[in-house]
C-alpha cells in the first residue's frame, strides 16, 4: 500500500511550493495535478482540437506517462504552459468530464505506483478520497494575486496587477462553481493559511501531522 498526502486549495495559495518541499523531505513522488491539466490543454491547442468536441477516444490517445521523471520523483512539462492564455484554456477544459476522467485515471495509476504528495483542487475531495492525510492550503485573494503577478512578471510582458486580480477572481469562481469536482475543503482536512504561516512552518506542521498518524 502506498501513502498519499493531499493538498487541495485555490490558485497561488502556495500548495505547490509546500508540496515540493514535502516531497523532498519524505522522498515521495510529487503529483502536481495543475501541470497535468495545463499539459492536456496545451496538447489540445497544439493538435488544433476543438475543446468543445473532444471525445474519450481522442483524449485517451494522449500519453501522460512520458511526463514522469522517476529519478526526481516528479512530473515534467514545458515552461510555456504557465501563460495567461493557457491558464484560461486550462480552466475551461478542466470543466469537461471526459478530460477529468482521463486525468483522474492517470493520477490514480500514479498513486498505485508511488507514495504521493498530490497537490490540486480535487485531490482530497475526489481523486484520493482515502488519502492518509488531507490539507487545504489557502490565503486571502489579494495575497494570492500578488504572488501570481510576481510569477507572471517573469514570463510575460505588460502584466497588470488589477488584471491578474480579476482573472483570479473569475478562475476561483469557475473552479468553485463547476458541477464536476468543484474546489472545496475536504471534510477531514487540516487548513493551512499561508498568509500567516511560512512555507517552512507549514511543512513542519504537516510533517508532524503525518508522523502522528504513521
Ligand atoms: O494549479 P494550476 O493553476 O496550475 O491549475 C490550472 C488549472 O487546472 C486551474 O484553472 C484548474 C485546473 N485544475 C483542476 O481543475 N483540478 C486540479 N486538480 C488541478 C488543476
Amino acid at each position: 500500500m502506498t501513502d498519499i498526502i493531499t493538498l487541495d486549495g485555490p490558485s497561488s495559495s502556495g500548495k505547490g511550493t509546500i508540496a515540493k518541499e514535502l516531497s523532498k523531505k519524505l522522498n515521495f513522488f510529487h503529483l502536481e495535478s495543475g501541470l497535468l491539466y495545463r499539459t492536456v490543454a496545451k496538447l489540445i491547442l497544439d493538435k488544433n482540437i476543438n475543446a468543445n468536441e473532444i471525445d474519450a477516444k481522442t483524449i485517451n490517445s494522449f500519453d501522460l506517462d512520458c511526463l514522469i521523471d522517476v529519478d526526481r520523483r516528479r512530473l515534467v512539462a514545458s515552461s510555456d504552459i504557465y501563460t495567461s492564455e493557457l491558464s484560461l484554456l486550462t480552466s475551461r477544459i478542466a470543466t469537461l468530464k471526459v478530460v477529468r476522467d482521463f486525468i483522474m485515471g492517470f493520477q490514480r495509476s500514479l498513486g498505485i505506483r508511488y507514495d504521493l504528495i498530490a497537490d490540486g483542487r480535487d485531490m482530497g475531495t475526489v481523486v484520493f478520497k482515502d488519502a492518509k492525510l488531507k490539507l487545504y492550503v489557502d490565503a486571502p485573494i489579494a495575497i494570492r494575486a500578488e504572488r501570481r503577478y510576481n510569477q507572471l512578471k517573469g514570463i510575460e510582458k505588460n502584466v497588470n496587477l488589477a488584471q491578474v486580480f480579476s482573472d483570479l477572481v473569475s478562475r476561483d469562481k469557475r473552479d468553485s462553481s463547476r458541477t464536476i469536482a468543484p474546489l472545496a475543503v475536504p471534510l477531514e482536512a487540516i487548513i493551512i493559511d499561508t498568509s500567516v504561516m511560512s512555507v517552512e512552518q507549514s511543512v513542519t506542521r504537516i510533517l508532524l501531522e503525518y508522523k502522528k498518524d504513521s
